[in-house]
């Protein structure tokens, strides 16, 4: 149970991961941050429909784009935000992830955190008495996710039938949740992975994971694609593999002109949740193309951000 303004004695809604929120709410919460963005285009950059409120934000691992994106859309919706790293907090000195929820969550009226481990994310939630939103964890990244869609949706005017690629590692916390949104928006969803790093049905759950297209070429993969995705090959966390990622993603899975030669159409978009290492999984003469779409899918992070917490928090929204 959470106090949420006019809302009394309301069982409280976390955002850890999209696979928890039905299609039609995903839907909702795109064309939300849509109708947001044209606001703030019009001059309409406080709305203060959070006024009152303060919300948390927990980061084990550094970050850029959501830091600086949910700091602003909390601010914009009135709302006080509230940043801590981990090492400042008892958390990093062995106080229970439990102890942690309870206790911020008689301060805060949401709790956001970026972790190493979702079932950490998932330990903080049950505990929590407010809100709970996923900021990236190990599994998934679903604030990015509904950026990437509304991104999509901008570019291409619809999400339903897309045929999306995304080349490099079919683990990761990005494609996860790219895949996850996609099936359930209707999208066609391939990944082009290494054998062994191939998406996981665990994570991924039964049902998305029969909908997606598994290749290990990444040539066949973009073969005739409106959206090719990538990301980085080695992450916080997988620095000790590094070598041996390097040597298994480089040069196959790179998103570079030679690959891009055989979409076979010059209609497609290239995206990237950033940050990118250039030279790496993408080429600079790519992310640097007019396909390239990496920047204002970074920008809708700060309106698809804000759609989130207004889904959550706001009850009159
Ligand atoms: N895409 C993304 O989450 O960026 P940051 O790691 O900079 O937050």
């Amino acid at each position: 149970m959470y106090y949420c303004r006019g809302r009394l004695n309301v069982h409280k809604r976390d955002f850890l991961t999209l696979r928890d929120y039905t299609p039609e709410e995903i839907r909702l919460l795109i064309d939300d941050a849509i109708l947001l963005k044209r606001l703030r285009q019009h001059g309409k950059t406080v709305l203060p429909y959070l006024t009152g409120l303060n919300i948390a934000m927990i980061f084990e691992k550094p970050s850029t784009r959501t830091r600086a994106s949910f700091t602003v859309a909390i601010e914009e919706l009135g709302a006080f935000p509230i940043s801590y790293s981990a090492q400042e907090l008892q958390l990093s000195r062995g106080e229970p992830v439990k102890d942690l929820g309870r206790v911020l969550s008689r301060y805060h009226h949401a709790l956001a955190a970026r972790v190493f481990r979702h079932s950490d994310l998932v330990e903080l939630a049950k505990f929590s008495s407010v809100p709970v939103i996923n900021l990236l964890s190990d599994q998934y990244h679903p604030l990015q996710a509904l950026a990437d869609y509304m991104t999509i949706m901008e570019k291409k005017g619809r999400i339903e039938g897309v045929k999306i690629a995304f080349v490099g590692d079919g683990r990761d916390n990005v494609f996860n949740s790219l895949a996850i949104a996609g099936v359930k928006l209707g999208a066609k969803v391939r990944v082009a992975a290494p054998r062994q790093y191939g998406p996981d049905p665990g994570v991924l759950g039964e049902e998305i994971y029969r909908r997606i297209e598994v290749y290990e070429d990444p040539f066949e993969a973009v073969r005739d694609v409106d959206v090719i995705y990538t990301d980085v090959f080695v992450s916080m966390g997988q620095e000790k593999e590094r070598e041996e990622r390097i040597k298994t993603f480089l040069p196959r899975y790179q998103v570079n002109a030679e690959l891009l030669k055989r979409v076979g159409r010059d209609d497609y978009i290239v995206m990237h949740c950033l940050p990118a290492h250039r030279g790496e999984e993408i080429t600079d003469d790519v992310i640097e193309s007019p396909q390239s779409v990496v920047f204002d899918e970074a920008e809708n992070r700060l309106h698809t951000s804000k759609a989130v917490l207004l889904y959550l928090l706001n009850p009159h929204w």
